[in-house]
């Protein structure tokens, strides 16, 4: 039988997610808070809701929510009960031993084009969406969302629940003095990051300067 994966959302971050899931051959229903919006769900996919969840015990789990904060209210409601997994589309690459680390975490999501080197830690219930590339000596940490064409370089820590827009680069850090995002800090798409970013703030332009 085939095994079945509930993805978390209903928006286009879960709609990504599931074609990740079907390149792996999953049958995939989607899991929405409640039934308040239906009228936007996926016509074509069975959505059940989120109390309803505990019925689908075999299956296993995704969150394809693109902020950080929400995944993580999420897992604070499920951790103990469902079965997160992390879903690896066939076209990405990797590194020396990523693919074997990214196998030990739980909740990531790595879309098709995704490119990762070495030397690469990442966290639990990270996204990395279409084209991602990260290079080298990076550290990121939990919920970490990185957007399409995102491009992180050498030695960069991205803390936890930083969300990377489409297509931004941050530039690489040194050995001494990586690069560093500060947790719960966006940075907007296009940006060019060359110096540290504080925490729960915004950047955007090139270089990125913070907005708020
Ligand atoms: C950075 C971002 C969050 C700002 O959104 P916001 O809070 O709604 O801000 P606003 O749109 O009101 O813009 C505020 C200012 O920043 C500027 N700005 C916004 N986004 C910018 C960007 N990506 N690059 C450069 N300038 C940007 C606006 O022009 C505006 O400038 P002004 O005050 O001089 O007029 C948003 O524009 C962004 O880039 N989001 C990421 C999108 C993305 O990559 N999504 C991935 C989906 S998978």
């Amino acid at each position: 039988m085939t095994q079945q994966i509930g993805i978390f959302g209903t928006s286009s971050m879960a709609l990504e997610t599931r074609d990740v899931a079907e390149a792996l051959g999953y049958s995939v229903f989607f899991v929405a808070p409640d039934a308040s919006n239906s009228q936007e769900w996926p016509s074509e996919c069975e959505v059940v809701v989120e109390s309803d969840v505990y019925l689908f015990s075999n299956a296993r789990f995704v969150i394809g929510i693109g902020e950080g904060a929400v995944r993580q209210r999420i897992v604070q409601r499920h951790a103990n009960t469902l079965g997160f997994t992390n879903l690896i589309h066939p076209s990405a690459t990797f590194g020396h031993g990523q693919r074997q680390h990214i196998e030990t975490l739980r909740g990531v999501i790595v879309c098709a084009g995704v490119r990762l080197t070495h030397n690469i830690q990442v966290g639990n219930f990270t996204i990395f969406n279409l084209n991602v590339t990260v290079s080298h000596d990076v550290v990121m940490g939990d919920y970490v969302t990185l957007s399409p064409q995102a491009c992180v370089l050498g030695h960069v820590h991205i803390q936890p629940n930083v969300w990377v827009g489409a297509g931004a680069v941050i530039n690489q850090g040194s050995v001494s003095a990586p690069r560093t995002i500060g947790t719960n800090t966006l940075v907007g798409s296009g940006a060019v990051v060359v110096a540290d970013c504080e925490p729960n703030s915004v950047y955007v332009g090139v270089p990125a300067r913070k907005v708020k």
